[in-house]
């Protein structure tokens, strides 16, 4: 039998670093896509060279290509080319405090590019699973319309229809998204349609933190990364409003690309999942400074702004029921406390090799 190819938009991001290394060890061939936009979005500090560097030594035949899934005929005469057995969709403009000034960047990316990645699957190999990497941004503010009680250090939901967290049938309609929101909404729901209407094998996995030692976290996106890295370098974090006590679900990215392996070995039309970790791996800002104290020894600084960011959520956790009951042999196998340990060794490492 020949070598099945994965083909990975993104694939110098945390997700798509994590996902191109995950396929290679189960025997994949990997093609990876990325343009290296993180740099633009964000910057130096955003920059994804390294990662490429490393996908490159570390994994044997890794095929690179640097073209930006805004250009329709490239994008199309590489899957034509390459007819790959399974697509991994994460390129993305990731962040939702960005959007708001590049907005015209941000849709091209985040819908146009995904509806290029979607058509280049449909004519060229309709029948391989085809992954996208949604968020929970999809649903908006409305998380913050659920009833709230103030613990001591974070936010919970009160209504015990909540007590496993948000479920996929929440409305995404009629709430405040962010543009990045709404970008991503436009990819979810084409990436639900064809599989409704062509009958391809697609989902939405909507993201809660996505988060792992191989994030280069920035303060506008990579929530745990960027605390962590200010608790290392001794830089101040800011905190905007909620006390600091909205709560955030953290999956470690291998976690995420186990679940991808599970969806392609039995992999349904049109689904959507909440991919996060779920309230067992949830922590508020708060909660999180303690870990990183924790785990690194330093003493986390800190400053609070009372002004919450744009539609960010109060608390959210995702509800993972779904996912465990189309796929139980997925589960989270890592645990908060380590996953702040591998990222705080991470950043450890990387800022020594720099000096
Ligand atoms: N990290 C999170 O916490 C999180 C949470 C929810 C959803 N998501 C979603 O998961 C996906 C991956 O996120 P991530 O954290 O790995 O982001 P990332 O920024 O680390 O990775 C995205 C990669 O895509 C590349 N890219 C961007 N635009 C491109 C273009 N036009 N052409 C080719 N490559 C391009 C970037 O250079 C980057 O390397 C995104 O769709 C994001 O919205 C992430």
């Amino acid at each position: 039998m020949s070598t099945p190819c994965v083909l990975v938009s993104g694939s110098c991001g945390l997700i798509g670093s994590e996902v191109s290394v995950f396929f290679a060890g189960q025997g994949y061939q990997v093609v990876g896509i990325d343009s290296n936009h993180r740099a633009v979005f964000f910057g130096p500090e955003g920059d994804t060279s390294w990662v490429l560097e490393r996908l490159q030594r570390e994994i044997p035949g890794y095929r690179h290509s640097t073209l930006d899934i805004r250009d329709r005929e490239a994008l199309l005469a590489l899957v034509d080319e390459v007819r790959p057995q399974v697509i991994i969709h994460t390129a993305a403009q990731p962040s939702h405090d960005r959007a708001a000034a590049i907005p015209f960047l941000d849709f091209e990316v985040n819908a146009l590019g995904t509806l290029h990645m979607l058509e280049a699957a449909r004519r060229f190999c309709a029948e391989s699973p085809f992954i996208y990497m949604s968020t929970n941004k999809v649903y908006g503010d409305r998380p913050n319309t659920l009833m709230l009680q103030e613990l001591e250090t974070r936010w919970d939901y009160t209504d015990p229809a909540f007590e496993n967290g948000i479920p996929e049938g929440f409305s995404i309609d009629q709430s405040k998204h962010s543009i990045f929101g709404a970008s991503k909404v436009a990819g979810d729901v084409m990436v639900q349609e064809y599989g409704r209407y062509f009958n391809m094998p697609t989902c939405c996995l909507r993201g809660g933190c996505l988060t792992g030692p191989n994030h280069s976290g920035v303060e506008l996106h990579g929530f745990l990364s960027y605390l962590l890295k200010c608790n290392v370098e001794g830089r101040e974090y800011k905190v905007y409003g909620y006390k600091g006590k909205q709560v955030r679900d953290n999956i470690h990215a291998e976690d995420v690309a186990r679940f991808m392996f599970e969806f392609i070995k039995a992999p349904r039309a049109g689904e959507v999942y909440n991919l996060g970790g779920g309230k067992a791996n949830s922590c508020s800002i708060l909660e999180a400074f303690g870990l990183a104290e924790g785990a690194t020894g330093l003493k986390m600084k800190w400053q609070y702004l009372d002004e919450n960011r744009i539609g960010d959520h109060i608390c959210y956790y995702s509800d993972l029921r779904k996912m465990q009951a189309h796929y139980p042999a997925w589960g989270i196998s890592r645990p908060l406390p380590e996953i702040v340990g591998e990222i705080a060794n991470s950043w450890m490492q990387r800022l020594s090799s720099a000096v």
